[in-house]
């Protein structure tokens, strides 16, 4: 009798990587449109499925997982946050879900500190002005941006990432302090080798000359930063966001970005994705990239191979490497 290989739906196209991985496993159907998958053809893609792969653009809630139907065991999310997913709803219903922790720690903190040096040092504004052949010749005046080295830089939430931008100030002979969210201090071991002291986050954000935002995507970090927040921080400062752009309260980024309550603010990601708030375009004190701190070939391809992986390991009746909700799998072994 033939053998029935139990099926997948991914709903857009990775890394070959990860498909060759799935493919030990599975029968594979991938969504064909390169673009993010409607929510009717999530739907639709997923029913009677065993298992679903998707990225952080793809909302699986209580209702993707019903229309699934009760095969469905694992959502490996394609993605080291997994806020689109409703982990509670899946734990409900017995299904694995899934991330892709640490593959992306040290290409997310390079792209935090690439914005915040383009952000402080103009380089954005530069590069359009001299493509516009605007340079007409040296100048004492000319772009001047604030200096890296030996300022304060403050991280707010001193995870894998948050460490990984502390190693890179470091370089810079910058002063490290953090703030934690959930935790009230880091290890004393983190504190030490990531040379960090820590805060309250009102005074990292009164010390502060930048200010990385490292936390997850909860209820309690949701608009974390609004106006409030932007009244304490100095005039000079530098935002920079690499986490969630919920964590920032974007219309309030625009108001103290426009009323010069802040110096800049460096994004990769935006409120309302693939939105952003308008005026942000029209403010050349902002340098703004389309949610690329992963967009690395190796580690999407990390990505990818992580996110099949768990996928295969829960199809085969393993425990897989990175699951999010672990109780599900307690349940199982009962
Ligand atoms: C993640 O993994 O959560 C990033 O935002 C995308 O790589």
């Amino acid at each position: 009798m033939k053998s029935v290989k139990p099926t997948i739906y991914v709903t857009r196209r990775i890394p070959q990587a990860g498909l060759d991985v799935l493919a030990t496993a599975f029968e594979i159907e991938v969504n064909p449109h390169d673009r993010v998958a409607t929510r009717e053809e999530l739907i639709a893609g997923v029913k009677g499925k065993d298992a679903l792969l998707c990225l952080l653009t793809d909302k699986v809630d209580a209702a993707v997982m019903d229309a699934a139907g009760p095969r469905l065991k694992v959502i490996a999310n394609y993605a080291v946050g997994f806020n689109n997913v409703d982990v509670g709803a899946a734990t409900v219903r017995g299904i694995c879900v899934t991330n892709t922790p640490g593959v992306l720690t040290d290409t997310t903190a390079d792209l935090a500190f690439a914005l915040l040096m383009a952000t402080a040092r103009r380089v954005v504004e530069a590069d359009r002005f001299m493509r516009a052949g605007e340079y007409k010749g040296w100048g004492p005046m000319l772009f001047l941006g604030q200096d890296i080295h030996h300022k304060t830089l403050g991280i707010v939430g001193l995870g894998r990432i948050g460490q990984a931008v502390a190693e890179r100030a470091a370089g810079f002979h910058m002063r490290i302090l953090y703030t934690s969210s959930g935790r009230a201090r880091a290890p004393k071991e983190v504190e030490r080798r990531c040379n960090a002291e820590h805060r309250e986050l009102a005074d990292l954000l009164r010390e502060s000359d930048f200010i990385s935002l490292h936390v997850p995507l909860t209820e309690s970090t949701y608009h974390l930063i609004s106006d409030e927040e932007f009244d304490l921080m100095k005039r000079t400062a530098i935002l920079v966001n690499t986490s969630r752009g919920p964590v920032v309260d974007e219309k309030a980024l625009v108001r103290a970005l426009k009323a010069g309550k802040i110096a800049g603010a460096g994004l990769d990601v935006y409120e309302r994705e693939p939105e952003c708030e308008p005026e942000l375009r029209e403010l050349d004190n902002v340098v703004m990239v389309p949610h690329i701190a992963s967009a690395s070939v190796e580690t999407r391809t990390r990505m990818a191979t992580m996110a099949a992986q768990n996928a295969v390991a829960v199809i085969r009746g393993e425990i897989p490497p990175n699951l999010v909700n672990p109780e599900v799998w307690k349940k199982r072994a009962r």
